[in-house]
């Protein structure tokens, strides 16, 4: 039976099945692997949430030592690519340096694209399957600490041996000190939650693209510069960056009615406002309310917070907000930690980015350990012209 439906958006339409990831959108539920994302944001580490992710099960402590060993042992980015990067333009946006960078380390890990491997499968071949995901996870906060710097014009700062995974970012964002080097707990600790909120959303737009191009078995290198192409736009990974945007363009508490006016009629929308799945509060925004004020307290209050929590307050009590199911995504309240904290806001979504790429490879492994996978290529519903025939250019009008 050739049953097909239109369906823009795959508002209903179920493409795989998956073990990674639950949310249920009503209640406001997020699980990573089957565990509450309010219980892993408060007792794990991103680097333990990213093995949950891609392997299941959460590590004993020998895989932990292991694991974080091996990630660790691959952020050194090899020095062409330091130099391909060099070459971008000086106010070139981090995002589009990261999805270039990705996409170009494919053609330095030749002997892992499937095109070239003979007698291997990449899929279920443990050493080329985990040596990739080691080398992604280790490399992303290099390029992603590459990106900054080449964006405030410094230097590029090589990852430092012996810090932890979030505590070398920061070191090659900043190093403030190149001997002791300890960036301050409570700030690391706010990273690092702030990576676990956002490893791993099932089906979001990146996600979604990565099983996609996965599904043509391009290089994984390739699947994870795509996925980053999907996450830059303002819709997606790029909302934090537009929040801070549009915070700012407020200006002022007074401003908000006025500005909420044009978002009914309309004109622009609520950024960080608005869920396909949650048609609750996001539980993630929850928590990252909640990191404002640990961050505040070191760094010092950023002003714009007040700005959104009374916009966040007007839009709750709002019928059309209320109306639509509207409310706070994970994206409202990042951009105002990550100002308070020294970050440029265009540099906001490649910290999205660095943690999305865990799940992005546990769905990259999963799609290729499932014998139901298959080629993602949906059909269309034609409406063009019909048959008609080709006319000289001298009878064109
Ligand atoms: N501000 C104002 N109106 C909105 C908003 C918003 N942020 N989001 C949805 N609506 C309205 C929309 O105009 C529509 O109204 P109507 O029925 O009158 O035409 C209704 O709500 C349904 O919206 P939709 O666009 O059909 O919903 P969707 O599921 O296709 O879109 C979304 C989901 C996240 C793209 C959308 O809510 C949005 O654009 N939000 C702002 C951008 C943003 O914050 N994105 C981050 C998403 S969460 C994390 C991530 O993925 O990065």
């Amino acid at each position: 039976e050739n049953l097909m439906l239109y369906d823009p958006g795959y508002m209903n339409t179920i493409n795989c099945t998956s073990k990674i990831s639950y949310i249920d959108g009503d209640k406001g539920i997020l699980e990573y692997r089957g565990y509450p994302i309010e219980e892993l944001a408060e007792k794990s580490t991103f680097l333990e949430v990213a093995f949950l992710l891609i392997y299941g099960e959460l590590p004993t402590q020998s895989q932990k030592i292991l694991w974080e060993q091996r990630i660790l042992r691959h952020t050194y980015l090899h020095t062409d690519i330091g130099k391909m990067m060099q070459s971008f333009h000086y106010d070139a946006h981090p995002m589009g340096i990261v999805v270039s960078t990705m996409s170009a380390m494919s053609t330095f890990q030749a002997e892992q694209n499937p095109t070239l491997l003979v007698g291997i499968d990449p899929y279920s071949d443990p050493l080329v399957l985990n040596k990739q995901i080691h080398r992604i996870l280790g490399r992303m906060p290099t390029v992603a600490a590459y990106a900054y710097r080449h964006r405030i014009g410094r230097p590029y700062n090589e990852p430092a041996q012996g810090l932890g995974y979030i505590e070398n970012f920061f070191y090659m964002l900043d190093r403030l000190n190149e001997t002791n080097y300890a960036p301050h707990p409570k700030l690391v600790r706010a990273l690092d939650i702030l990576f676990i909120l956002h490893a791993e959303h099932e089906l979001n737009c990146s996600t979604a693209a990565m099983r996609h191009l996965a599904s043509s078995e391009v290089d994984v290198y390739t699947c994870v510069a795509g996925a980053a192409a999907a996450l830059y736009g303002r819709k997606h990974g790029g909302a934090n960056e537009a929040v801070l945007r549009m915070l700012e363009e407020i200006g002022s508490v007074e401003n908000i009615p006025a500005f909420l006016d044009k978002v009914k009629i309309g004109k622009g929308r609520l950024m960080g406002f608005g869920h396909r799945v949650y048609k609750n509060y996001d539980p993630r925004a929850k928590i990252v309310k909640r990191l404002a004020d640990d961050v505040f307290s070191i760094c010092g209050k950023e002003p714009l917070i007040d700005i959104a929590v009374e916009l966040e307050r007007i839009a709750l009590t709002d019928k059309y907000f209320i109306d639509r199911k509207l409310y706070p995504n994970v994206d409202f309240y990042t951009g105002v930690i990550y100002k308070s904290m020294g970050f440029p806001t265009d540099i906001f979504p490649v910290l999205f980015t660095i943690p999305r790429v865990a799940g992005w490879l546990a769905h990259w492994k999963e799609f290729h350990t499932d014998p139901e996978n298959k080629i993602v290529r949906p059909r269309q519903n034609y409406i063009g012209y019909t048959t008609r025939h080709y006319i000289p250019i001298s009878d064109r009008k």
